[in-house]
């Protein structure tokens, strides 16, 4: 949800700091902050509501600073609104400590309470304010050094956390712990760096540590050190930092988003490099090797998972059902969680997640492994939470997306999905023989979304037409109607026209009463099995003056009497249908929201990971 940054180095600290939060403002930016050490050994900070752009308005009468440590933050606001007061980094009564937190202290109002009575004074209305005052507290017990009073408060907290601290009284250090919110590390020359992910220090550092949870990071500029909370120092484990600076810039696209709908043909390619067998017509998912026999002797697939990826669940349940012949139940996570679900011997559960981060998608996870159940992630983010804790799991290979409304991510989700469930398919009763044309056309996809995102110039025309509607309807049939959930989902988030996505033979139950002359309706009608029952509901919206825009196949003559609008994409397997016939819903609301003028990377009130409940 925030986005934090930390720096020890001899470089100058501020520009490192603000470059970072501009790599991380994705993950919330209804205010920034930072706090750096001056060459006095005092704390200098600024903060601002707004963007870090409005943050860095405010620097301007920066005093010299030693540039030796210093900590930033890019805020999503829980508790209390987006004000200057409440945005990070937090200070304690004495001046000498600031401090950065992402996630929630549950436990915050007894804690306020506890050191209001011992004479704390707080500025904000913040959970995180209490942890600086809790490191004062401690440390004004006799002999209790830094590092001590740091664990202590970590040891008060309960929730979520990745807290980081500076203080003047080591001004060469930085102190940092977190659970169950992301933290990573970065070790450069002469320098090292964290932050949420590790997008900040691409291209600076040359190997990252994952911080086990619960256990204390101190950074210098030469130095990486971890200690459990019994004070015994521990063995960091660095990996390679993969991931280039290309990947985290908008090149030559307006937006982030843009250029990730753009990305798509090659990121399938890359979910799918080294997995799909074209001569075996099998598909070989080398994460999950270790549960393979519960996955293919399933008697129950359950997917769980939040937002898009949860729709990206729902085509997968399309796909084993039909294909692989399973059953599969998906799952909002935020309610499988609280529902005390009933898991049986046999269920396989896969939690999808782009962020790896989400709250409620994690939360599930843990549920499940608790009661025993064979869990597997399919994952973007390398490293991530959800990615550890499943321990088994297929990364999408997505790359970082950036843009808050997911777009490549979803494609590779499925595209993940359809290799599972032909590799099931495969082990369980579909032939060589079919399941080399399934390979086929799976390895057909790329280029295939790549035709469809062609289609550019009448979705622009399209968006010009309608860009003062107030309300659109999404409408598809089987493995489509999720498909018209996601185009209804991207439309709401980055243009905020309200929109619907119903399965099209619903829409007769009632939101049929919408319909008249102002309602655009937008029909996912590939030539697939259930196609001509598509047309059907199309003539029910005509009857009704609704203003018809279709997703139809290339060369589908019968569409041309029935639509007002067409948007052409290329022909796949029915099942397969989503993974190209997205492309165009994504570059409508792209367009869209465009046309309206709206912050289309940073769409008001939304963050990219959602790391609270
Ligand atoms: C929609 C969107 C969200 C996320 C959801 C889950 O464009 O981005 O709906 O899909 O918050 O996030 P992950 O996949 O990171 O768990």
């Amino acid at each position: 949800m925030c986005g934090i940054v930390g720096y020890a180095g001899e470089k100058k600290t501020i520009p490192i700091l603000i470059d970072g939060l501009k790599r991380l403002e994705y993950r919330g930016y209804d205010s920034a902050g930072l706090a750096v050490i001056s060459k006095e050994r005092r704390l200098e900070v600024r903060k601002s509501p707004g963007r870090v752009s409005e943050l860095e308005a405010t620097l301007k009468d920066m005093p010299e600073t030693g540039n030796r440590i210093g900590i930033a933050h890019t805020r999503w606001a829980t508790h209390g609104e987006p004000t200057k007061e409440n945005a990070h980094p937090h200070i304690d009564c004495t001046g000498n400590i600031a401090l950065v937190h992402n996630g929630i202290i549950e436990n915050y109002e007894a804690l306020r309470t506890y050191l209001e009575e011992r004479g704390h004074t707080f500025i904000s209305k913040t959970d995180t304010e209490v942890v600086a005052h809790l490191i004062e507290e401690f440390l004004k017990e006799k002999g209790t050094t830094f590092l001590d009073a740091f664990i202590k408060a970590i040891q008060h907290i309960k929730g979520s956390y990745a807290i980081v601290a500076i203080s003047v009284l080591e001004p060469d250090t930085i102190y940092a712990s977190h659970l169950s919110s992301p933290l990573v590390i970065g070790q450069g020359e002469g320098e090292n760096f964290l932050a949420s992910d590790a997008s900040p220090f691409l291209g600076k550092a040359s190997e990252v540590l994952y911080p086990p949870e619960d256990e204390v990071v101190v950074i210098t500029k030469d130095e990486i050190k971890l200690f459990d909370l019994n004070k015994n120092k521990r063995d960091p484990v660095f990996e390679k930092l993969e991931g280039t600076l290309e990947s985290i810039q908008k090149g030559s696209y307006s937006h982030f988003m843009l250029k990730e709908i753009h990305e798509q043909p090659e990121r399938i390619r890359d979910a799918m490099r080294g997995r799909l067998l074209l001569r075996e017509g099998d598909a070989k998912l080398g994460g999950l090797e270790p549960i393979w026999g519960d996955i293919v002797n399933a008697k129950r697939i359950i997917i769980s998972a939040c937002g898009t990826s949860w729709h990206a669940g729902l085509v997968g349940k399309y796909m084993l059902e039909e294909i692989a012949r399973v059953h599969t139940d998906v799952e909002y996570a935020s309610e499988l969680r609280y529902r005390n679900p009933v898991f049986e011997k046999g269920d396989v559960l896969f939690v999808i997640s782009q962020s790896g981060e989400t709250a409620d998608t994690l939360a599930t996870l843990r549920e499940a492994k608790s009661k025993g159940v064979t869990v597997a992630g399919i994952v973007n983010t390398v490293g991530s939470t959800i990615a550890r804790e499943a321990g088994v799991g297929v990364y999408i290979h997505a790359g970082p997306e950036i843009g808050v409304a997911s777009t490549k991510a979803f494609t590779s989700q499925v595209s993940i999905l359809a290799l599972i469930t032909l590799a099931i398919g495969r082990a369980k009763y579909i032939t060589q023989e079919k399941g080399v044309v399934i390979a086929e056309a799976m390895n057909a996809l790329p280029e295939k979304v790549g035709r469809a995102l062609g289609a550019e110039d009448e979705i622009k025309s399209i968006a010009r037409d309608f860009k003062n509607s107030k309300n659109f309807l999404y409408l598809g049939r089987g493995a489509n109607f999720p498909t018209a959930l996601e185009g209804a989902l991207k439309l709401k988030e980055i243009s905020y026209i309200h929109a619907e996505g119903y399965p099209a033979a619903e829409m007769k139950h009632g939101p049929i009463a919408l319909i008249d002359e102002n309602m655009p309706v937008v029909f996912v009608a590939p030539q697939d099995g259930i196609y001509e029952k598509v047309l059907s509901n199309i003539e029910e919206v005509r009857a009704r003056k609704g203003k018809v825009i279709a997703i139809a196949n290339e060369g589908d003559d019968r569409i041309k009497s029935l639509a007002d609008y067409i948007i052409r994409v290329p022909r796949t397997l029915g099942w397969l249908g989503p993974i190209v016939n997205v492309a165009p819903l994504q570059l409508l609301a792209y367009y869209l929201a465009l046309e309206r003028g709206c912050p289309i990377d940073q769409p008001r009130n939304l963050a990219k990971s959602v790391t609270v409940e």
